[in-house]
Order: structure tokens, then C-alpha cells, then sequence
């Protein structure tokens, strides 16, 4: 049996911490609510303290506790202080979703310096900071869970080799943590989302110059279930690998793409 037992971090009950980067909107909002109705005690992170009060607000709203912090995953020294912030506000860490991510779509011959760092750096160095900085409190409670993001697009995609390495990297990463931190209870998984409807993509359509609906139509019609992933569908995943039940799983990257063609 897999369960762990009650009163463990990783059981999203009553004391079970979350962090989530990039909880301001979209899917990492939707992570964040969806753990807090778990009853775990989210710090939402995203770059500015300001932005996250709206998702903090709404789990307040809907009676779970939730902190806000203001923290840009590139930058080393503020995750250091956010993770202080957070050890010193709950003591610990028990689930961290790695959210935060963007897009700075050119193609190569075209791109600089500045879009390709950019990318890696939030997606990929973020991603690694904060694992780093929250698998040192799970490693003194023998418990955890870390979940990154990938994407569909880490199979290739013109106009995205920087997110697309970025995204496959996370892969790897992934699989490489999870063999590290296995023996100390905290397990790592990815989830890799395919088209979902979030500020980013309307941020992409409009940047594309193209019609919304129909791209979002086109993108419905490349999935076996005829339509486009929402939030929730990402936060179900991201909770069960976050949550008791997924003991067995680690270093795997779950792609949740409505069975994309
Ligand atoms: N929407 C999709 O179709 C899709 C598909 C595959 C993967 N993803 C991945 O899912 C995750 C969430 O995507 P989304 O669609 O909700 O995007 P979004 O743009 O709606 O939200 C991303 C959040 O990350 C935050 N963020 C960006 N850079 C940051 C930084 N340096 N420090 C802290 N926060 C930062 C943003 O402020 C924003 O709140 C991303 O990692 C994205 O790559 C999304």
C-alpha cells in the first residue's frame, strides 16, 4: 500500500504545506486552489507579491490559508528569501509545483541572446533553484513531493527552441531528482500539458495575429477528446502528484494532452 500514513507532508491534509510558482493566474492559480481545497497551506509565488493577491484572495474566499510572495524563480537571491519567507511563516515544505514559466517565441536565426536566456533561465533555472532550496527542508522530514513542467512542446516546435529545450530538459531533470531524492521519501514528476486555455495562450494568438476562437477550435480538433485543456484538468493531475497516492510514482513525465493527434 502506497498511502502514506495520516499526518505525513505529503498527504495535502491539515499542516501539509504547497509552494507553487507562477500562482498568479492560469494554471498555477488553479494548482494553488486546487491544493488548498486539499487543505494544505499554499504560499503563492509569482514575481511581484501585488499579483498574487487575487489567487490568495479566492483561497481565502473559499477558507484556506494562503500566503503571498513575490519572487522572480531567475534570480537566485529572491528564491533564497522566499524560501525563508516560507520557512519562517510554516516551518516547512511539503509539495513544490515549479509553474512559473514563459514564452519568448522567435525562430533561432532570428532570436538573441536576451529571449533564449530568458526562457532557460525561469523555466529550466527556476525550476532548479527552487527544487534545490525545497528538497533541503523535505530531506529533514523524510517527505515530499516536487512536480515540474514540461510541455508538449518539448517534442519540437518551430518558433520555440528555446521553451522546447527548456521543456526537455525538464524531463531529464526530472528523472535525474527523482533518483536522487527517492531515498529520502520525496518524489518528482513532471506533467507535460498539451493545449490548455490560459492567459499565455491568448498572449500567443494575439502575437500570432490570429482569429482566438479559431485558434483555439484547431488546437480542439488535434485532441482525441475534441477539445482544449482547462486549468482544472492540469490541476487534477498536479494534485494527485502531489498527493498520497502517487508513492510509487517518480521520474516520470505525464503528458496531459486530451490524446493529442
Ligand atoms: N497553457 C498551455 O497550453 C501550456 C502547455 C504546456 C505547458 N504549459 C506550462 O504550464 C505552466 C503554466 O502556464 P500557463 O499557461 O498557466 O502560463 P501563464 O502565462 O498564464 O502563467 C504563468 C505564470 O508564471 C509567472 N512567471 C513567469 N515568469 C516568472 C518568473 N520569472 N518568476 C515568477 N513567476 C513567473 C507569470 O507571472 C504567470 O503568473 C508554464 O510552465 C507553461 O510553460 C502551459
Amino acid at each position: 500500500m502506497n498511502r502514506l500514513p495520516d499526518g505525513d507532508g505529503v498527504s495535502q491534509g491539515d499542516g501539509t504545506v504547497a509552494v507553487v510558482t507562477g500562482a498568479a493566474r492560469g494554471i498555477g492559480a488553479a494548482v494553488a486552489l486546487r491544493l488548498a481545497a486539499g487543505r494544505a497551506a499554499v504560499v503563492v509565488v509569482d514575481r511581484r507579491e501585488s499579483d498574487t493577491a487575487g489567487t490568495v484572495a479566492a483561497i481565502r474566499r473559499a477558507g484556506g490559508r494562503a500566503l503571498g510572495i513575490g519572487c522572480d524563480v531567475a534570480v537566485p537571491a529572491e528564491v533564497r528569501t522566499a524560501v525563508l519567507r516560507t520557512a519562517a511563516a510554516f516551518g516547512r515544505i511539503d509539495v513544490l509545483v515549479n509553474c512559473a514559466g514563459l514564452t519568448r517565441d522567435r525562430l533561432l536565426l532570428a532570436m538573441d541572446d536576451a529571449e533564449w536566456d530568458t526562457v532557460l533561465d525561469v523555466s529550466l533555472g527556476g525550476t532548479m533553484r527552487w527544487s534545490l532550496a525545497a528538497a533541503e527542508l523535505m530531506k529533514r522530514r523524510g517527505s515530499g513531493r516536487i512536480v515540474t513542467f514540461s510541455s508538449v512542446a518539448a517534442e519540437g516546435n518551430p518558433g520555440q527552441s528555446n521553451y522546447a529545450t527548456a521543456k526537455a530538459a525538464l524531463a531529464g531533470f526530472t528523472r535525474s531528482l527523482a533518483a536522487e531524492l527517492g531515498p529520502h521519501g520525496i518524489t518528482v514528476n513532471a506533467v507535460a500539458p498539451g493545449f490548455v486555455a490560459t492567459p499565455m495562450v491568448d498572449e500567443l494568438a494575439s502575437r500570432l495575429g490570429v482569429d482566438h476562437e479559431a485558434f483555439l477550435k484547431t488546437a480542439a480538433s488535434r485532441a482525441a477528446v475534441g477539445r482544449v485543456g482547462t486549468v482544472e484538468d492540469i490541476a487534477g493531475v498536479v494534485a494527485f502528484l502531489a498527493g498520497p497516492d502517487s508513492g510509487y510514482l517518480t521520474g516520470q513525465t505525464v503528458s496531459v494532452d486530451g490524446g493529442r493527434r
